[in-house]
Order: C-alpha cells, then structure tokens, then sequence
C-alpha cells in the first residue's frame, strides 16, 4: 500500500492505518480470534500502522494486540504503534464520587503509558497521542511529562486527538518537539474539520490529519446522528451513483472523498471483516474528482454551495 510520511517525521505510515477499538469483540474466544485474523489480514495487506488507546475494550483490545506480538515479535520493528490516552472512565479509579474525566496530569498519562506498554507487550509507543482535550489540562505539565516520555525511550513521536486548533497551538508553543497528528473524527456527517481550521492548520504546520469513523453517516448511523432519512436517501442516492460510477462500493466512494482532501488525511479502517480491511484499498485506485468530490457534499448539505 502507498506510504506516507507523518507530519514532517521520517516514519513512514500506509495510507490506511488500522484502528484496533473493535478488534476484541465482546471479548469472547471467537471475536479475539476474530480480531487476531482481522490485524493479520491487514498486516499482510500493507497497512503498517495500528491505532490504539488504553481503554478500547477496556484495555482488552491493546492485551489480544500485545498477544499477537509475543507469538510473533519480528512484527514489531515492521509496524508503527499509536496508543492514546487522557481518558479516564469512571470505573478507573478507587473513588465512587469520581466521574467519567479527561485526566492530563502527569501521574495518570505516565501510569497509562506504562499500563498499554505493558498489555501491547512492547518496549516503546512509535507514537503517543491525547485521547481527547482535558478543560483542565496545565499545557507546562504536558509538555514536561512528552519531554519524560521522550527522553525514557517509553514514547518516540506525539500528537493529540480532537484537539482544536487554539488548542494544537497553546500545546505547540510549549512543547519541546513536534506535534505529528491531529486525530479527528471526519466523515460525511461530521465535516467540523473542514470549517474550523483543523485541516488549514494540519497543512500550514505540517501535522497529519487522521479521520476515526470514517465510514459514519455511511456504514453505520454517525456518532450524535443528526442526519433527517431524507438526508439519507440524498447522500444514499449520491452515493449510489458515484459508486457506480467508480465501480466499486458506496463506502469505498466515502473514503475516496475523504483522500481527495489536499491534507493527505489517513482514514482510519475499524472493519474487522478481512474482505473489507482489503478491499478498503480498491478506495485508492479511484479516479475521484472535484465534481464527484462537490455533489456529494451537495447531497450532504442538502443544498449547493453559495
Ligand atoms: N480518537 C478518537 O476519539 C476515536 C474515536 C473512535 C474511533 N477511533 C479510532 O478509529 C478507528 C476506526 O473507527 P471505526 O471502527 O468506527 O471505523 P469505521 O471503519 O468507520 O467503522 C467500522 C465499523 O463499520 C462496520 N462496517 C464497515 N464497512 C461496513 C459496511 N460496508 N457495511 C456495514 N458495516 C460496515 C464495521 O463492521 P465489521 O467489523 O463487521 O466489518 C465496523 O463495525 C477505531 O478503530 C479507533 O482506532 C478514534
């Protein structure tokens, strides 16, 4: 599969990166076997890079990946691991009054590191991201524990994951490296990323845009549905078309719009169904154009552009 380099790094990630949250299943000896075919189907389909966070499947998701690497440790060095953390469910924690909270301090993004290292079985994270924005975060206390992380060898590369731009750039101006990512959720019910300066900011600094859920709207009801079944039947109907029009899937088409994007997004693919983690690549063999590119926006938003 076509590679790309992350933000102005020298790691080189596949177009497509695999996303690991669904890879346990319901945690069952079925669904994990399910899981371990699903990361060897797309290992040996050129995907190269593999999302993670501590707690996909309550942290049962990076276990069966770290499983599958003490059979198999020559993988390692052959992939790039992305780990995420700053989430802290209310069932993490010895205290009852606690809620669901994004948590930045330095003991609990220290600790977390440690716990997903440990459950993926290896020595280091080639890339360790913020889950999500903590209202509370203290931007110095960030930076000193990326610097920790860093110089320990415990973490190579950082990024964040629906920070938005203020929020990139207060980080930024404290930190001692580069920030490499933005992880944000972009697909035809959520374009947030289009309008906000996320995708002008990932492209004037250099950081790369990876879309979680991109097939939302599209294979599935999107996170926060808002989406009228007339929407539905407008973009099923654009989609149908451009689907034949490409010869291939309406899905496949969504991804196709979300690569036209000149900030190189990487789609993240969460399929554990090893005839999609493959043919998700038939998405960049199209010839997808502006005006393919425009009428399914017009059919998202119901109207065309002013
Ligand atoms: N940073 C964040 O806040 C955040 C949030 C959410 C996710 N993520 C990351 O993003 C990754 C991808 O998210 P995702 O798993 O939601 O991605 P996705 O690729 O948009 O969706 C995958 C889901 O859609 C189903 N699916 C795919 N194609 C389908 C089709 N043609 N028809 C019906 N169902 C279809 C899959 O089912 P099958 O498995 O049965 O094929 C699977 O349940 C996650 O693994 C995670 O790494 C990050």
């Amino acid at each position: 599969m076509k590679q790309l380099s992350i933000g102005k790094s020298d790691i080189k990630s596949s177009r497509f990166i695999y996303g690991c949250m669904r890879i346990a299943g319901d945690n069952s000896e079925s669904d994990r076997n399910k899981g371990k075919r699903a990361i060897m189907t797309a290992l040996d389909n050129g995907y190269n890079h593999f999302d993670h966070a501590d707690i996909y499947g309550g942290g049962a998701c990076e276990s069966l990946f770290g499983e599958l690497l003490a059979e198999t440790p020559h993988l390692r060095e052959q992939m790039i691991l992305t780990s995420k953390a700053g989430i802290r469910p209310r069932s993490n924690s010895h205290d009852s009054y606690a809620p669901t909270r994004y948590d930045f301090s330095q003991r609990y993004l220290m600790k977390s590191v440690e716990g997903s290292l440990l459950r993926l079985n290896t020595d280091y994270l080639d890339m360790f991201l913020l889950h999500r924005p903590d209202y509370l975060f203290d931007v110095e206390e960030v930076a000193d524990t990326f610097a920790l992380l860093k110089a320990s060898g415990k973490v190579k590369h950082f990024g964040v994951s629906n920070f938005k731009p203020s929020q990139v750039e207060l980080l930024k101006s404290k930190l001692s490296m580069p920030l490499l990512v933005n992880q944000v959720e972009i697909n035809i019910h959520n374009i947030d990323t289009l309008m906000d300066g996320t995708l002008d900011q990932c492209q004037q600094h250099g950081i790369t845009p990876i879309a979680w859920c991109p097939l939302g709207g599209v294979a599935y009801p999107a996170w926060g549905n808002t989406f009228s079944t007339d929407d539905e039947q407008r973009i099923g109907a654009e989609l149908a078309q451009q689907s034949e029009k490409h010869a291939c899937a309406p899905w496949q088409v969504m991804l196709a719009w979300l690569l036209k994007h000149p900030a190189n997004i990487l789609p993240i693919i969460g399929s554990t169904t090893p005839e999609r983690i493959v043919a998700a690549k038939q998405a960049l063999t199209l010839d997808y154009s502006r005006e393919d590119w425009y009428r399914l926006l017009e059919a998202r938003n119901g109207q065309q552009v002013p």
